[in-house]
């Protein structure tokens, strides 16, 4: 089996029209690339996580619009306009936690709205452009990232690590894993403690799969045993990435990160998020104004197992994801630099910085 770091998570095949994709839902088992032609299955794949993580739904879109706008079989810009709006918005819903979802098909939308006096022909050619750039400024904002987290390890540390904000969820690297991979790149071994992240499993499959076959001395545990992980003093820092983070530092991650978050303070340890800024999304105020994705009861009930592991017709409660309060972040970790408390101050910076 090739190795999975080489394979590229989300790509286009703009001479066959396809997005291709690692299919995220077979791993670590099967190794099954897909190719997406129409609109139906691009959002599918992202509703059921054939491609997840937030950058990595980002330039799923980006692509998948390029698609769709490709299709549309009309000069006129006022009927591509409106046409090119209904599959946006098809595809925009198809998730509504990760901001970088919304974000691409904004960034994209713009290039048709900037460019209204251009033949239709044309506007494909620049959304063509758009959506490379997209991917491409992906990969260079991940090791980024990758750089300012590694500053804050050195050599043989351990690190706690929840969900996948690996390769597997970004164009390359990751953001919570990109120091590590970056650290492999220089001969660093670091020791990685990987959630499994009930009930979608993206610790167990996703984190230890990537990390492997990079050559990371990889741990898998059960949810539950972060604590004592901690309390035996394995863990230097914890990692994590991140769906939206709020103006003022709230971070919106997967379930059980804020879990996460709380066990570090009582231990003692750095708690930091890492995320490209398009992750963060100044025009949400608070965490509590972030909308988490609820999921079917089946993901927790019966997705894994032989049998149903809890009685027929039992309420179940699946949040995607949760709030991880700004007091217990030590740091947010982007490709312009690390935000430190307090963080309505500082993400304003670090935009203004990014901005110049
Ligand atoms: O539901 P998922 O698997 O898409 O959730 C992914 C996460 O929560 C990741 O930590 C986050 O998107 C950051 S990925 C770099």
């Amino acid at each position: 089996m090739s190795n999975i770091m080489a394979i590229e998570t989300v790509a286009l095949d703009d001479q066959n029209s396809q997005l291709v994709l690692i299919d995220q839902t077979q791993l670590p088992n099967r190794v099954e690339i897909l190719h997406l032609s129409t609109q139906e299955e691009i959002r599918e794949a992202i509703y059921l996580l054939k491609v997840r993580g937030a950058p990595a739904i980002g330039v799923a879109a980006a692509f998948g619009i390029y698609l769709a706008a490709k299709g549309i079989q009309t000069d006129d810009y006022t009927a591509f306009l409106n046409e090119y709006r209904q599959c946006s918005k098809y595809l925009e819903e198809a998730r509504p936690t990760a901001v970088n979802l919304a974000w691409a098909l904004r960034r994209m939308e713009q290039v048709v709205l900037d460019h209204a006096d251009m033949p239709v022909a044309e506007i494909k050619a620049l959304l063509l452009k758009e959506c490379n750039a997209i991917k491409d400024e992906d990969t260079d904002m991940c090791r980024r990232i990758g750089e300012h987290g590694l500053s804050v390890l050195k050599d043989g540390d351990g690190v706690l690590t929840h969900c996948n904000a690996g390769q597997l969820a970004t164009s390359k690297y990751g953001t919570a894993l990109a120091p590590i991979h970056l650290g492999r790149e220089r001969g660093m071994q670091f020791r990685v403690y990987t959630d499994e992240t009930r009930p979608l499993l993206q610790g167990a499959r996703l984190s230890a799969f990537e990390l492997m076959a990079d050559g990371v001395d990889t741990t898998v545990i059960c949810d539950n045993m972060a604590s004592q992980v901690m309390k035996n003093g394995w863990v230097n820092a914890v990692f994590v990435g991140c769906d939206r983070v709020a103006a003022n530092g709230d971070a919106c991650n997967k379930i059980g990160t804020s879990g996460v978050a709380i066990l570090a303070k009582h231990y003692g340890i750095p708690f930091y998020v890492l995320g490209p800024t398009s992750t963060i999304d100044l025009d949400t105020p608070t965490g509590d104004d972030i909308v988490i994705e609820q999921r079917p009861a089946h993901e927790v009930t019966d997705m894994w197992y032989e049998k149903p592991m809890a009685p027929q017709g039992v309420k179940v409660y699946n949040p995607a994801f949760d709030v991880t309060d700004h007091e217990l972040i030590t740091g947010i970790i982007t490709e312009h630099g690390i935000a430190k408390p307090p963080y309505t101050e500082s993400l304003k910076a670090l935009f203004e910085k990014k901005n110049h």
